[in-house]
């Protein structure tokens, strides 16, 4: 009964088209670093999602980190966030000197509650960051009509999206500046890597502080015709991806299509096999928008369990299937807790969800079978210790 190997929680999907093209940079390119290939990746990627401009990046943390120092964020400065995110979306408030808000979430959805947007927007508010939660858009007319009538900026935490759409809108195509993932388990990856959307000058002005703040990057230095000399008007990070990343970017970008179709029929064979239990609840997409389903979350019934989600997981590994939590909120986080005396019970919702989640596996490298072989898990432990 049940697997013999573990089923982990998100592999990455690759292919020898993705081998052969990082091979190639490898053998015949003289530039490893941001290049041609990277040049090539930004443009693709800006196409593909409708963005006037595009940067390609080492982590979507470094593009959350460059849009709040364009965007002007200093001690003293407000950005308003949601609790249920990972850490990275707070901790670049933080490098800024800003002062992290937050605003609770949606209990369906668990996105960003415009309603509570309103009540901690204030005049100190620089920035709004709202997060694509497991790849469903937040309400993006919403937020952004909140923002614009209090002066405040809104950058988007793209990172579970590609692809993600409000209707035919594709996150990433709009006046924001979007941050995406190309992390390991994210649905497209480059092992680590992430590109900021947005107008071209906010992406230009991010460009430059992505690499030390120089005024010329180092292969347009390099190259032939090239001109070594260059300025520092502001110091900057080095945040550049390389050519060798962007080589797989841009094969799992053209394979987004593909990718997408198989994470959506595992996404149909769970929610399927969920629809009626008693025992747990799932997340609810909208109408009118298309979530990438970069993650599948579960939520326990825990009154009629007699575990809890943590030995829920447990319960899990011994079944050979791997999970995640997503997220323990950012007011549970020790610094955060000191720093602005937060208690769970000051984001009711995030604090709930929490207790009584874990994502399930979900890769586009999984087969119906594996999807079959949770379910069966699940259903398993949910039998075994039912009240
Ligand atoms: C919501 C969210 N924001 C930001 C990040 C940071 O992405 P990266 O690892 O590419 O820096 C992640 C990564 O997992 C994330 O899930």
């Amino acid at each position: 009964m049940g697997r013999s190997n573990f089923l982990s929680f998100s592999p990455p999907m690759l292919g020898d088209e993705e081998v052969n093209s990082v091979a190639s940079v490898l053998k015949a390119s003289e530039w490893l670093s941001s290049g041609p290939k990277t040049k090539e990746f930004e443009e693709q990627f800006a196409k593909t999602v409708g963005a006037a401009a595009a940067v390609a990046l080492n982590s979507c943390t470094a593009g959350l980190h460059l849009g709040l120092v364009v965007h002007g964020v200093k001690p003293g400065d407000e950005v308003l966030t949601t609790p249920m995110t990972f850490c990275a979306t707070a901790n670049v408030i933080e490098h800024c000197g800003g002062t992290t808000v937050l605003a609770d979430v949606e209990s369906d959805t668990l996105l960003i509650d415009p309603k509570q947007v309103e009540k901690k927007i204030s005049k100190k508010t620089k920035v709004i960051v709202p997060v694509h939660y497991a790849g469903h858009p937040c309400e993006m007319d919403k937020i952004n009509s909140i923002a614009s009538g209090a002066g405040a900026k809104v950058m988007e935490d793209a990172a579970h999206c590609m692809p993600s759409k409000i209707g035919e809108r594709w996150i990433g195509s709009g006046d924001n500046l979007c941050a995406f993932s190309f992390y390991a388990t994210k649905n497209m990856t480059t092992g680590e890597g992430g590109m900021l959307s947005g107008p071209q000058e906010l992406v230009d002005k991010c460009r430059m502080m992505a690499l030390h703040g120089m005024s010329k990057g180092a292969y347009d230095r390099f190259k032939k015709g090239g001109n070594w000399n260059y300025d520092v008007p502001q110091p900057g990070y080095k945040y550049n991806l390389t050519d060798i990343a962007s080589a797989l970017g841009l094969v799992q970008l053209v394979r987004l299509d593909e990718l997408y179709r198989l994470r959506v029929k595992l996404v149909e064979f769970y929610d399927k096999a969920f629809k009626n239990s008693p025992w747990l609840e799932t997340l609810r997409v909208k109408p009118g928008y298309q979530s990438s389903y970069h993650l599948y979350p579960i939520f326990l019934n825990l009154e009629k369990l007699r575990i809890d989600r943590d030995e829920f997981i447990v319960q899990l590994t011994e079944r050979n299937i791997g999970s995640g939590v997503h997220y323990r909120p950012v007011h549970m986080m020790s610094y955060y807790q000191k720093k602005y005396g937060w208690k769970a019970e000051d984001f009711p919702v995030a604090s709930r969800a929490f207790e009584r989640m874990l994502s399930l596996p979900l890769s586009s490298r999984h087969t119906v079978e594996d999807a079959a072989d949770v379910v069966q898990a699940v259903e398993d432990i949910f039998q075994k210790f039912k009240r």
